[in-house]
């Protein structure tokens, strides 16, 4: 198989190459990615020399470069966007350019160049917020309504995809994930911030009261779980991607950090509270498990520890990045 896959040097994308080289060691990846701040070539040092595996450097707006990568691919797996909440907030521009704008271009090549499927990585945030005190979950029937231009943005990006599913026949999946963490992760988001801060000797800042919750998925489950719908994913439908654990507030997730990796509690500083927070996210995962037998495999206990590790593991990695531009990005954030 020949997969182009969109935003490969970030987080996610870097995570789902490396586990797919070495699951299909016989199939053919272009990584294509603009290498904006997120972006990092250092995440896929094991695979660069390898002759399946090709990088080329291009934004997903550009049209002309991207009907030209694209052909001949059997696949479209986008993962490229602008992804943090709190950047959208200060600037929603490049989201609606990359997320909506490049969403469309890619779409436009798929068709052009018959692609025989495009899979679309998008989030939970575009369903809203749910409150603190119901045990509601996300389903596959519950409505969007986005709170954030990141969320706005991937909402619209996620209408583009089926509208072309339902109007020029687009063959398609779609996924809805919760939260991300792990290996690889940028430093802007909140759990690589805790260990890496906790690490430098930083106070670890926590928005309003503490008490958001998010549905913590370890990064390799997500790539499985893209997997499953890559190989037995029903075309024009969508699956949503969780984890086991699903209760967690923000602060007890601080506090298990600040356990693990022997630090003080401190550390804690709470901060001003990020507009429109969004209160409770939770995914209700049974259509993937019970259709394509998928589910998330790592306790939030296995992938925290495994998290830290990684981090203690690999700080000139992220040592790099928290340098240079990162700093004004801090400064402006938490001033
Ligand atoms: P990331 O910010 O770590 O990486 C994004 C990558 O996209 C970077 O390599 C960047 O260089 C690239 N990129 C950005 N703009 C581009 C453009 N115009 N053209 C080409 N490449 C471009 O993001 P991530 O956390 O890996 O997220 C990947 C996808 O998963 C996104 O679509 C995001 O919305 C979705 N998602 C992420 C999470 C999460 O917790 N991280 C949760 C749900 C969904
Ligand atoms: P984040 O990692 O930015 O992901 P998202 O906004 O996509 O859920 O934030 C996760 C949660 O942590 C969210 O409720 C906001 C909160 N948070 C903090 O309390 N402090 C921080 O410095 C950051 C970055 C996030």
């Amino acid at each position: 198989m020949r997969l182009f896959v969109t935003g490969g040097a970030g987080f996610i994308g870097s995570n789902f190459i490396l586990y797919w080289m070495k699951k299909y060691p016989e199939d053919k990846i272009i990584n294509f990615d603009k290498l904006t701040y997120a972006g990092n070539l250092e995440n896929l040092k094991e695979v660069e020399k390898n002759q399946n595996y090709t990088f080329v450097q291009g934004d997903i707006c550009n049209q002309e470069l991207v009907n030209a990568q694209t052909n001949g691919a059997d696949i479209i797996v986008h993962f490229a966007a602008e992804s943090h909440v709190d950047r959208s907030i200060l600037d929603a521009s490049p989201f609606i350019q990359t997320n909506i704008v490049g969403t469309h271009v890619l779409l436009e090549a798929a068709l052009k160049n018959k692609i025989p499927r495009f899979h679309h990585v998008s989030t939970d945030e575009v369903f809203g917020a749910l409150s603190l005190n119901s045990d509601k979950k996300f389903t596959d029937d519950t409505p969007y309504d986005p709170h954030s231009p990141y969320s706005a943005s991937k909402a619209s990006s996620d209408h583009l995809v089926r509208a072309y599913g339902d109007t020029y026949g687009l063959p398609f999946t779609l996924s809805n994930c919760s939260n991300n963490y792990g290996p690889y992760q940028f430093p802007e988001k909140l759990i690589p911030l805790a260990i890496t801060n906790i690490i430098e000797g930083k106070k670890v800042p926590v928005y309003g009261d503490g008490l958001y919750v998010r549905d913590w998925l370890y990064v390799v489950d997500h790539c499985e779980a893209i997997d499953a719908i890559i190989h037995k994913g029903t075309l024009g439908k969508t699956y949503l991607v969780g984890g086991q654990d699903r209760t967690i507030p923000n602060i007890e997730v601080i506090k298990n950090i600040i356990t693990r990796m022997d630090a003080d509690e401190s550390v804690i500083e709470y901060v001003k509270d990020r507009p429109g927070h969004d209160r409770r996210y939770a995914i209700d995962w049974t259509t993937i498990h019970n259709e394509l037998g998928w589910s998330p495999s790592h306790s939030f206990e296995e992938g925290i520890l495994a998290t830290i590790n990684w981090f203690k593991d690999n700080t000139t990695w992220w040592k790099n990045i928290k340098s240079g531009a990162y700093q004004d990005y801090y400064k402006t954030q938490y001033k």
